[in-house]
């Protein structure tokens, strides 16, 4: 896996955020495994974050990618967000979004979904200006430095949300264990991490490029959370994973873990 893993310049050279979206968030296209994987971390997203659930001020969101549906429920319960990606396109493509510039991706049948869920059906342009006002800050991230929004040093948060990323990030299962205990260290004890990571695939496509993943299996990402200091909280599966990866594979885990507070 090392040979073929793209790293960080590959991805600041050929991940086209246009065609990202294009591919896994043209939401509205009809039913495919990505319309499935983003109503299964919708909803997951929603069971988290929704009445009941985690509550705090300030969540960091480690590659964020061009995307902002992951945090269309946190923004209920989070004050204070940071959105982050390695990639200069992708953290362009979301402040076009956050401007409401001319070309940003279009994100309402997304937001309606995130609405219905909540029973608000009516309210997803509100939900769209309450987003735009709690994202903070975007910032450049390497998940695979020890603080891994350096130079930027942010207080310990509440939250560390992480989706479809770090299996991107990393070269190998060992360097997956030490990016988690990367993101551990954003946290404050008893803070959470909330994540979704696809199983047992090595590679996506983003228009004509293929980029790496570290394929894992489900008790491999486990261990990996409980050894970078979590207990682990819920843990939901999912059989739908990218159209466009190396079949076969094992879908996609949601996990939500807390920060223990002692070793
Ligand atoms: C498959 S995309 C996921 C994007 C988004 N989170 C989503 O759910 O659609 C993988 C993301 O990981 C980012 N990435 C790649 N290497 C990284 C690194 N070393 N640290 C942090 N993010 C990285 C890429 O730029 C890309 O945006």
């Amino acid at each position: 896996m090392e040979g073929s893993f793209t790293g960080g310049d590959v991805y600041q050279k050929h991940f086209l955020s246009r065609d990202y979206l294009a591919t896994y968030y043209s939401f509205e296209d009809g039913p495919s495994p990505e319309t499935e994987m983003i109503k299964f971390n919708l909803e997951c997203l929603h069971k988290t974050f929704g009445p009941g659930g985690l509550r705090g001020n300030t969540l960091i969101d480690i590659g964020s990618g061009p995307t902002i549906y992951q945090v269309l429920a946190a923004c209920e319960a989070f004050a204070d967000i940071t959105l982050s990606d390695f990639t200069d396109r992708n953290r362009e493509e979301l402040e076009k979004w956050l401007r409401k510039e001319p070309g940003a991706h279009d994100w309402t049948s997304v937001l309606k979904f995130a609405c219905e869920l909540e029973g608000n059906s009516g309210g997803w342009q509100e939900k769209a200006e309450k987003l735009r006002a709690r994202v903070k800050r975007v910032l450049k991230c390497d998940a695979n430095l020890s603080n891994p929004l350096a130079p930027v040093v942010l207080p310990p948060a509440d939250c560390v949300l992480t989706l479809l990323a770090m299996e991107c990030a990393c070269c190998s299962l060992d360097a997956y264990r030490a990016a988690l205990r990367n993101l551990a260290s954003l946290l404050k004890p008893g803070g959470h991490l909330v994540t979704t990571v696809t199983l047992n695939i090595s590679s996506y496509m983003v228009g004509k490029f293929k980029f790496s993943c570290v394929s894992m299996r489900k008790e491999e990402v486990e261990q990996a959370v409980l050894d970078a200091g979590f207990d682990i909280q819920r843990l939901l599966h999912s059989p739908h994973n990218y159209s466009t990866t190396n079949a076969p594979n094992n879908g996609m885990c949601f996990i939500v873990a807390r920060k223990r507070s002692g070793p």
